[in-house]
């Protein structure tokens, strides 16, 4: 048996800005990825799956008493969050309770916002650890975290230990120390962990997904996922340049959510079945170090992220999924989502299409090379209107659109989380969903690093991923 023991550190190390320094440090814990790896004899790489603390459950539809009117305590007001905070302002059941940015002119932009329309709100900022008293104010129920990748744990950690539910952007984790850490903390507390996977709401998605769970396509034995977007107009608008340095230091798909999260919900992951073995391979940087060059970043040629990275994943039940990850390149916006059923198909992009099989197809033409019945425009869209969503009422769907946040789908998310929160339901992503969607990240780079091997999956239900049959919603009776 070939054994290897790996450290694999992840950090980005750029000590020429103090404050970037104190980050690396209080940061630390969360982000070194000290769970090790060994290749066994079968040439999987296996991971370390920790033992579940004596006395500590799963949170396999986890419920909490109703919070009738949440308190919502968001962290990090740059693009992501300063939205968040106008959203949620919106959402029935809810009230923004305070806001928190390291940088104080941000959280004033945002205090500007909500008592401007007569919201009163706590606000907290100034320093590293600023999020702290906002994770201790009696007045939270939910710390929403829309920081930098290197805050989202300490943040969501320090939330919970507090007594707070945690709903963490994306990508929630980074590194698989990070997602048992969130694990085992979520199950020890019994506090939510939500990742925030507004793509799960789109709604494409939110049909194909209903059609899914009726048959519609027959079984889904494949699935694929991307995120392919040209990052260009955006690398210099994060703060402290956070982003492009985490690609420069990292390989691997840093961003596996957007197109893995919804087929995940299609493929019943951790509800019947689960994620099993992964295999990726990626480009060089082709175009990284020009970013890197252009930002000033030292040794800018020393950019660890492919251009392209692409991830197999298969599953218990003997589905396959690919996921794509390209934020380097001109090529369209597009998350992929496609669903391959025994029976059908359904395909978001580059335009929506659904397939079925033809019925009494009879006559075989050698020259017509397709021969399932095609649906997409006025076809598809009298299809899809069959199929709602349960939890699409017109209402909702109204104000989705007008509130806004992609075109929709970030509200109803939002929408979705207050909901269960205000009846004491599950919630529809939990901290499994977190974990499995976000350990790609690592699970990705380790594959890469040993020559593109195949690297398992931890359960990170450690036995709970058969308890429930198949994926839905919960609704207030
Ligand atoms: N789901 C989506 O569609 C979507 C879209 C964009 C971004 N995101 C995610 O949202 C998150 C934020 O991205 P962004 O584009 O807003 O980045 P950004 O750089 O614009 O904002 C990050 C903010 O975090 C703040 N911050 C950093 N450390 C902090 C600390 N210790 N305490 C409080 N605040 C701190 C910064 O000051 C900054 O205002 C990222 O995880 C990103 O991946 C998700």
């Amino acid at each position: 048996m070939k054994n290897r023991v790996e450290f694999l550190y992840c950090m980005v190390i750029n000590n020429t800005r103090l404050m970037k320094l104190k980050s690396i440090l209080i940061t630390a814990a969360a982000l070194l990825p000290l769970v090790f790896s060994c290749k066994t004899s079968d040439g999987i790489i296996r991971t370390e799956v920790p033992a579940r603390p004596a006395g500590q459950e799963d949170m396999i539809q986890f419920v909490c008493d109703p919070i009738p009117d949440v308190g919502i305590g968001v962290v990090g007001l740059g693009m992501r969050g300063g939205d968040a905070v106008k959203r949620l302002s919106h959402v029935p059941g809810c009230h923004v309770a305070a806001v928190c940015d390291l940088l104080p002119e941000r959280a004033e932009k945002s205090m500007a916002y909500l008592n401007n329309k007569g919201i009163e709100a706590n606000s907290y900022s100034g320093e590293e650890e600023s999020y702290k008293a906002l994770c201790e104010d009696p007045s939270v129920d939910l710390v929403y975290v829309a920081t930098d990748w290197v805050h989202h744990v300490p943040v969501a950690l320090y939330a919970m230990e507090c007594g707070k539910h945690v709903a963490i952007e994306v990508p929630s984790a980074e590194t698989l120390q990070a997602c048992w850490d969130l694990v085992n903390t979520s199950e020890r507390t019994r506090r939510h962990c939500i990742v925030l996977e507004n793509c799960c709401y789109d709604f494409f998605e939110l049909t194909a997904l209903e059609m899914a769970k009726q048959g519609v396509f027959g079984e889904i034995i494949h699935a694929e996922g991307s995120y392919h977007h040209n990052l260009d107009p955006f690398w210099s608008a994060y703060w402290n340049n956070w982003r492009l340095e985490f690609n420069k230091a990292h390989a691997g798909d840093l961003y596996p959510t957007h197109g893995f999260g919804p087929v995940c919900q299609a493929l019943n992951i951790h509800r019947g079945d689960r994620l099993k073995t992964l295999v990726a391979m990626d480009t060089k940087p082709y175009n990284g170090p020009k970013h890197a060059r252009a930002a000033g970043m030292d040794n800018p040629d020393d950019f660890a992220n492919g251009d392209v990275t692409m991830t197999m994943i298969s599953t218990e039940k003997g589905k396959t999924i690919l996921i794509e990850h390209d934020v380097m390149t001109p090529r369209p916006y597009d998350r992929m989502y496609q669903l391959v059923g025994t029976d059908g198909y359904a395909g978001k992009y580059p335009i929506p299409l659904m397939c079925l099989r033809s019925e009494g197809a009879e006559n075989v033409d050698y020259q017509n090379l397709g021969s399932e019945y095609v649906y997409s425009g006025d076809q598809l869209n009298e299809l899809m209107a069959q199929y709602t969503s349960p939890i699409l009422t017109p209402e909702l769907v109204e104000t989705a659109r007008k509130v806004g946040g992609h075109g929709g789908m970030d509200f109803i998310m939002d929408y979705r989380i207050i909901y269960c929160l205000n009846n004491g339901l599950p919630q529809d992503m939990d901290v499994y969903d977190l974990a499995e969607w976000c350990c790609v990240t690592e699970l990705s780079r380790i594959s890469l690093e040993n020559g593109c091997a195949p690297v398992e999956v931890p359960d990170f239900t450690r036995g709970g991923w058969n308890k429930v049959d198949g994926f839905s919603y919960a609704f207030a009776k």
